[in-house]
């Protein structure tokens, strides 16, 4: 809901309230966000920060308001050269050279209506979902207005801000910076969480407090990024997953951006969000508008885990669209670290085979299927099947994998081009370079410059080409580099400082033309794996390959990361063989399983090579996923212990138990169903208890709690079985081995009823774990990387 009263806007969702006015100098003053409350007249005046006279040493804005300083007030856009020294909202240069910018309260309109950005992506409603609210600013001295778009998903407790701002005078100007939202606090009581990290070490949370200065997390390399992703968190110190206050930030955008965090000399927590970055400069000519990407904000007093939900279900419901909005997603193989680039119809056949065998529905051929594509050196731009791989072509292929029953996926990377390729040769000035100057490389390879018009067709041309030249059910985008040498051969050489976002909505052109021409194809983003996890790309493309580290435990983190504010349905994980290719380690085949049900579940190993043992537990663990695929994709998320509780603690023992167990939960709406996964970096000697809590359930309805129990091979136990053998086993030895076939040790099994809330607030302690002081069938034999899966489902007629 959205009311104005007099110089009064009150935005309100379910939960929160967001209540800015228009003060005396007609510049919208941010008054409050957070926990919903009722105002009155007497209670918006009381939100209002009284001034009588202004600090000292303090710049006012004119000689009539003195009691105006604009560096001491909460804003909801802030300017240049009134006395403000923060970073501002927008930042450009006048055609008479300055950059004072002065813009104050025009008009407000408040609609149902929706209105989609011109070239960027932005969330979308159905008529009568939400509402809109436009304020116009206008240049008192200058010809140019500046519009502030508010969108209020009242069921979501979210709230979007976009920015434009339009050019009505005669002569350009060059705007330097424009956010897209900015949000202000009268304390700087906050800490600040942002998701960092490097390739396949994605989306680690990083905590800080700022007392003073700026902080500025972002990305300059032309990418969303792994390095900052752009959603980041302001909590209270004591906020927990299940507790407390916290406000979720994202950017519907998949380049560079700016999260910016001051702390001014009154205290104050400033902060701006937006596109943001060094090169940026933008000539805005005579009638011209430069939209600013789409912000997304949220609170929750309901901790981390009632901020994601929130989040969770705004990307659910008004990110992600087409077909695939609500469609469980099919488990798919792909052939990337099963072989490489050394693929040809015959293997892939062979492995297709293989997935269909066990119960896998999408086979999907990644990299190395088209021109010499033998390594990474070569090909991009050259979309023609490899005959030598392909003799058959891509339908050659795609109907050996339908004929198996298998639907069949393809891998692309539209947006590059290798310097070995006829596309090069052909139209060296399409690439983003500085001719005649030496170009920094990443993975052999350059970049479409996606700002010039004639690339974006050539682009949505190729790709029509390929994605028609068989029957395709899934495609894999890729984008292996970040961006260097940033020039168009296209562009005159002042208007350089456009080209980054230039190339973004060039490139959000392809991907809406080409989602349009192919709206049954599933599409997954994938930047050298979560390089580009953004809102933008998933307003096309309904979800994204999480990270090229497959690697069970640091898929915990960047997962987890993930899920502060995306849902499971967008994150693609998979199960990959040991030693795992990114970090060398050996986790379970259980574990990868289990960490990988909580997203979009695929392979990628050749299950050719597996051992028979290890394919029948593949075969259970898709049947599984089949069972519960709808909740493991779309039910509610909730994290409670975790890895990063390491963080800052304590030392000893205590150290060591802190951090080491990640658990996961995912109910289903109805609270009738749900599973929750435990999963623990090492073992902690002589320590049997386990006790966990489990969120989210109706506390009233009674759930039965289970585990499917586990048969437990001997060999796990070493030379320990001698103590309980009536002949000796050497542990290596072939005795071992016939008898680790036919022995089985049976595992333990979990069987517990109760209500809701005791599982939430009092929890169940499980089975106790092997301690080095006995073992029987109620022992949780709970090793290094291990990983446990309960069930609960609520008891019906319970009499
Ligand atoms: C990077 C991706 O993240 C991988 O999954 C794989 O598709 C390779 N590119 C192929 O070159």
């Amino acid at each position: 809901m959205i009311r104005q009263e007099g110089k009064f806007f009150i935005l309100d969702t379910e939960h929160t309230t967001y209540a800015f006015c228009i003060n005396e100098i007609g510049y919208p003053e941010h008054l409050y966000y957070g926990k919903k409350i009722k105002l009155d007249q007497k209670t918006k005046d009381a939100l209002v920060q009284p001034c009588e006279f202004a600090p000292g040493s303090v710049s006012v804005y004119d000689q009539n308001h003195k009691n105006m300083p604009l560096q001491d007030r909460c804003l909801e856009v802030s300017f240049q050269g009134k006395g403000d020294a923060r970073e501002p909202f927008l930042r450009l240069v006048h055609a008479d050279g300055s950059f004072t910018c002065d813009f104050t309260f025009e008009s407000a309109v408040i609609s149902r209506d929706r209105e989609p950005l011109a070239e960027l992506p932005c969330s979308y409603y159905a008529d009568g979902e939400a509402m809109r609210l436009r304020i116009c600013l206008v240049d008192k001295q200058y010809q140019m207005k500046l519009y502030l778009d508010y969108v209020v998903y009242e069921k979501e407790d979210v709230i979007t801000r976009t920015a434009r701002v339009e050019n009505l005078g005669e002569e350009a100007v060059t705007i330097k910076q424009l956010m897209s939202a900015q949000l202000d606090f009268d304390s700087a009581d906050y800490v600040i969480s942002t998701f960092n990290g490097a390739w396949a070490r994605e989306m680690g949370r990083n905590d800080m407090y700022l007392s003073a200065g700026k902080h500025v997390n972002g990305s300059e390399l032309g990418t969303s990024s792994n390095t900052a992703n752009p959603f980041f968190m302001l909590s209270k110190e004591h906020t927990t997953q299940e507790a407390g206050e916290v406000y979720g930030c994202n950017l519907v955008y998949s380049g560079n951006h700016r999260e910016i965090f001051e702390v001014n000399e009154f205290g104050k927590l400033r902060v701006s969000f937006g596109m943001q970055y060094r090169d940026f400069s933008w000539r805005l000519g005579k009638g011209e508008m430069l939209e600013a990407p789409e912000a997304v904000m949220t609170y929750s007093d309901r901790g981390f885990n009632g901020m994601s939900a929130n989040m969770h279900r705004f990307v659910r419901e008004h990110i992600v669209r087409g077909t695939w909005k609500y469609k469980e997603r099919p488990i798919l193989l792909n052939s990337w670290e099963a072989a490489y680039f050394e693929i040809n119809e015959k293997k892939l056949t062979k492995l297709a085979k293989a997935a269909k065998d066990v119960g896998i529905e999408l086979f999907v051929m990644d990299d190395g299927w088209f021109g010499e594509r033998d390594d990474d050196t070569t090909s991009l731009g050259d979309w023609e099947p490899n005959p030598k791989k392909l003799p058959n072509g891509i339908k050659g292929i795609a109907s050996k994998v339908n004929d198996l029953g298998l639907d069949f996926g393809i891998w692309v990377e539209p947006e590059m081009v290798n310097e070995k390729s006829k596309l090069y040769a052909a139209h060296p000035d399409w690439v983003l370079e500085i001719p005649g100057k030496p170009h920094s490389e990443g993975r052999n390879q350059r970049i479409l410059d996606l700002s010039n018009k004639e690339v974006q067709d050539y682009v949505i041309e190729a790709m029509t080409k390929v994605f028609s030249s068989a029957n395709i059910a899934y495609v894999k985008w890729d984008m292996n580099r970040t961006m260097t040498d940033v020039y168009s051969q296209k562009l005159p050489h002042d208007r350089q400082g456009e080209v980054a976002h230039r190339y973004m909505l060039g490139l959000y052109r392809c991907m809406k033309e080409l989602t349009e021409k192919f709206p049954g194809i599933l599409f997954e983003g994938c930047a050298s794996g979560g390089n580009r996890f953004d809102l933008g790309i998933l307003s096309y493309f309904p979800q994204i390959w999480a990270s090229d580290d497959t690697d069970a435990i640091a898929r915990v983190t960047i997962q987890s990361g993930l899920s502060y504010g995306y849902p499971l349905n967008t994150i693609g994980a998979h199960v990959s063989g040991v030693p795992n290719h990114q970090t060398l380690r050996v986790t379970p085949i259980d574990t990868r399983f289990d960490v990988a049900c909580f997203g979009c579940l695929g392979y990628e190993c050749n299950l050719s090579d597996l051992s028979g043992e290890d394919l029948a537990a593949v075969k259970e663990q898709i049947l599984l996923y089949k069972n519960y695929r709808r909740l493991f994709q779309f039910g509610r998320f909730y994290r409670s212990r975790s890895f990063e509780d390491a963080k800052g603690g304590s030392h000893g023992f205590l150290g060591e138990l802190k951090g080491n167990l990640n658990q996961w939960t995912v109910v289903d709406e109805e609270g009738k169903q749900a599973v929750t996964m435990i999963v623990q970096k090492q073992v902690l000697p002589n320590m049997q208890t386990l006790k966990i809590k489990i969120p989210g359930l109706s506390p009233d309805v009674e759930y039965h709690f289970s585990n499917e129990a586990k048969k437990l091979d001997i060999k796990q136990f070493g030379d320990l079985v001698n103590t309980v053998s009536p002949v000796h086993i050497k542990p290596g030895s072939l005795t071992q081995s016939v008898v680790s076939r036919f022995v089985k040790l049976d595992g333990e099994k979990e069987d517990i009823t109760a209500c809701g809330e005791l599982f939430e607030n009092a929890g169940i302690y499980l089975s106790p774990a092997f301690g080095g002081t006995g073992f029987n069938e109620k022992t949780r034999v709970f090793q290094d990387y291990a990983s446990r899966m309960y069930f609960l489902q609520s008891v019906e007629n319970k009499g």
